[in-house]
């Protein structure tokens, strides 16, 4: 795919693998429309981005956890008239304790976040790229999305799992039921990657506490996603050999406790 007047939408730009992400496709020449709730954060990268790459960079900010996100989102690209080849849905974050330890808000925000935002936008954006057939949509999940119960966390967390099970399984779907149209659909499943993630969700020490071959980086994670996307090659990405050789080494255990 030539990015040159392609344009990107990427949600969670304003920090770790979404930023990342902004920079690789600004580096490739792609036009972007950075979405969070960081206002000054995205302002600041859109300004770098422009004169560091010569791309127009559109800030949209918004909270994916309001209830017309999705729609206030694509109604800013509709009245700047862009349109988008490839969406990112990345934005997240973990939450911590069991399932009774929030309140139903706090459940809610986080499943329009990181769920409807996620089925929302496709719904928003996939109809024009199947027209023109050609386009993108990568949803960020994680390796806990392909592990099972047993995996060991020092935090609890209640919806964070489901949820990343959700993006994926509705990935897959996508791709099956828009096979050879034109449209690329990728879910990235990380495994442990610096970023704020840890620290905005209770697991500020964990970086100290585990060794740190298990850790990439937000820009080698958003880089083996977008080459993978590129060739097209599969729909779940993996990254890191040994989440691979651990998601390998899981699901052979799980089939012979059938
Ligand atoms: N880091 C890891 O180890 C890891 C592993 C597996 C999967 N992941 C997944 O990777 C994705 C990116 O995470 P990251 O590691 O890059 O974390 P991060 O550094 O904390 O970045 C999260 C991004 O999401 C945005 N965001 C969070 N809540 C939002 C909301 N309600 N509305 C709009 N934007 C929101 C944040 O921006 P604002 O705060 O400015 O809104 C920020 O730009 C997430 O989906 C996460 O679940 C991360």
């Amino acid at each position: 795919m030539d990015n040159v007047n392609k344009i990107a939408l990427v949600t969670g730009a304003s920090a770790g693998i979404g930023e990342a992400y902004s920079q690789l496709l600004a580096k490739d020449g792609c036009s972007l429309v950075v979405v969070a709730r960081s206002a000054d954060k995205l302002a600041s990268l859109a300004k770098t981005l422009e004169q560091q790459y010569k791309i127009k960079v559109f800030v949209c900010v918004q909270d994916l956890a309001e209830p017309n996100a999705a729609a206030n989102i694509y109604n800013f690209t509709q009245q700047n008239n862009l349109a988008v080849d490839l969406l990112i849905n990345n934005a997240g974050f973990g939450d911590v304790g069991n399932f009774l330890d929030h309140s139903m808000e706090e459940h809610s925000a986080m499943l329009r976040a990181m769920l409807g935002a996620i089925v929302e936008l496709t719904h928003f954006y996939l109809p024009s790229m199947l027209g023109k057939k050609h386009g993108g949509i990568i949803n960020v999940s994680s390796v806990v999305g392909l592990l099972g119960l047993s995996l060991r966390s020092q935090v609890t967390r209640a919806l964070y799992r489901p949820i990343k099970c959700f993006v994926i399984a509705f990935t897959e779907q996508l791709a099956l039921a828009y096979k050879d149209t034109g449209v690329h659909f990728q879910c990235l499943c990380p495994g442990l990657t610096i970023s704020e993630f840890h620290k905005r969700s209770g697991q500020a020490g964990l970086r100290d506490k585990t060794p740190k071959f298990l850790w990439l980086s937000s820009e080698e994670v958003a880089t083996r996603s977008y080459f993978a996307l590129r060739k097209n090659r599969k729909v779940i990405v993996v990254t890191g050999f040994i989440n691979k050789i651990g998601i390998f080494i899981h699901r052979l255990v799980n089939l012979f406790s059938i």
